[in-house]
C-alpha cells in the first residue's frame, strides 16, 4: 500500500538522515527501485514528474503500476507515489487518481500567489491524508523543459510557507537539476544554515541530487536535509550500461528486439545506483 511520506520524512529529519526520491520513467525503473528498496530495508520516494506522467500514459495507469508491483513482489517498506515539481492543476489530478504524495511548484509566482496556492493544497491534502511539497527559490537547470535560474531562497519567504502547513520545503541553495558544471559555486550551507534556523522540525529537500559531492550531501543532512532527490544519475547509469550492451554486439544475439535481454544491464545499473544513494543518505534499514 502506498503511504504518505510525512512519518518516513519526519522520522528522517529527527534520525539525520535523508530519504531518496527516485524519478521513474517506466516500468522497468519503477521495479529496480522498488526492489532495491526491499532489499535495503528502506523507505522509498518515487518521483513522476508530469512529463513523465504523460509518457507513462497518464496519472491512473502509474498508479495501478505501482500498487500492482507493490502487491506482486511483496514490498514492505514504506513506498511514497509523488508528483515532482507539479503544476497546481497537476497537483490536483493526482490527488485525484491515487497518488500518495504532491509537489506543488509555485516558485515561478510571486510569492503571495505561491503561498495562497499553497494553501489551497495544504486543506485538500490534509482532509485526503496525503503528504505536500512547496518549493521557494528556484532550482537551476533544466527538467522537463522547465529551466530555472537558480537563484537562493529567502529564509524569511521559506518561514512563511513553512506555517502553512506543510509536509516539506524545497528550497533552493544553488542546487542544479542534471549535471553540475565545472564552475559550479556548491551550495550555499549559510543559506541552509539559516532556513534551518526559522523552519525548525520541518523537513527540506534537496533537488538536483545528481553529482553533488558526497561530504556535501552530509552536510546538507547535517543542517535539516531529510529528502533528496536523484533523476539523471539513474538516466546515466542505464545509458552506459545499455551503450556497453549494444557496444559488444550482445543485442544482435537471440531473435530481435528482447527488453528482457536489452534493458536488463541498464536495470542492474540502475539497482547499484539507488542502492549507493541510499548507503549514502542514510535511510539502509531504516524502513
Ligand atoms: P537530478 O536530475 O539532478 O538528479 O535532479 C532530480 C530532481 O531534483 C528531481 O526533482
Amino acid at each position: 500500500m502506498l503511504v504518505s511520506a510525512k512519518e518516513m520524512l519526519n522520522k528522517a529529519k529527527a534520525g539525520k538522515y535523508a530519504v531518496g526520491q527516485f524519478n521513474i520513467n517506466n516500468l522497468e525503473w519503477t521495479k529496480a527501485i522498488l526492489q532495491t528498496a526491499q532489499e535495503c530495508n528502506s523507505p522509498v520516494i518515487l518521483g513522476v514528474s508530469e512529463g513523465a506522467g504523460k509518457y507513462m500514459c497518464g496519472y491512473t495507469t502509474i498508479v495501478g503500476m505501482v500498487n500492482g508491483m507493490i502487491n506482486e513482489l511483496g514490498i514492505t517498506v514504506p513506498v511514497a507515489l509523488h508528483l515532482d515539481h507539479g503544476s497546481y492543476e497537476g497537483a490536483k489530478k493526482c490527488i485525484e487518481a491515487g497518488f500518495s504524495s504532491v509537489m506543488f511548484d509555485g516558485s515561478h509566482y510571486p510569492i503571495e500567489e505561491n503561498i495562497a496556492k499553497t494553501k489551497e493544497l495544504v486543506a485538500i491534502c490534509d482532509e485526503l491524508g496525503l503528504s505536500l511539497e512547496a518549493e521557494v527559490g528556484s532550482i537551476g537547470g533544466e527538467e522537463d523543459g522547465v529551466v530555472g535560474a537558480g537563484e537562493c531562497a529567502d529564509p524569511e519567504e521559506c518561514k512563511m510557507v513553512a506555517d502553512l502547513g506543510i509536509t516539506m520545503l524545497a528550497a533552493g541553495i544553488g542546487n542544479i537539476h542534471g549535471k553540475y558544471p565545472a564552475n559550479w559555486a556548491g551550495l550555499s550551507f549559510e543559506t541552509l544554515a539559516a532556513i534551518q534556523e526559522l523552519t525548525g522540525t520541518m523537513p527540506l529537500v534537496l533537488h538536483g541530487g545528481t553529482g553533488i559531492p558526497a561530504d556535501m550531501i552530509k552536510k546538507a543532512i547535517s543542517l535539516g536535509v531529510s529528502k533528496i532527490n536523484v533523476n539523471t544519475e539513474c538516466q546515466l547509469a542505464f545509458q552506459e550500461a545499455t551503450r556497453a550492451y549494444i557496444e559488444a554486439g550482445k543485442d544482435k544475439e537471440g531473435k530481435g528486439f528482447d527488453p528482457r535481454k536489452l534493458l536488463a544491464p541498464g536495470v542492474e545499473a540502475i539497482k547499484a545506483t539507488v542502492k549507493e544513494k541510499m548507503e549514502l543518505f542514510g535511510s539502509v534499514n531504516k524502513a
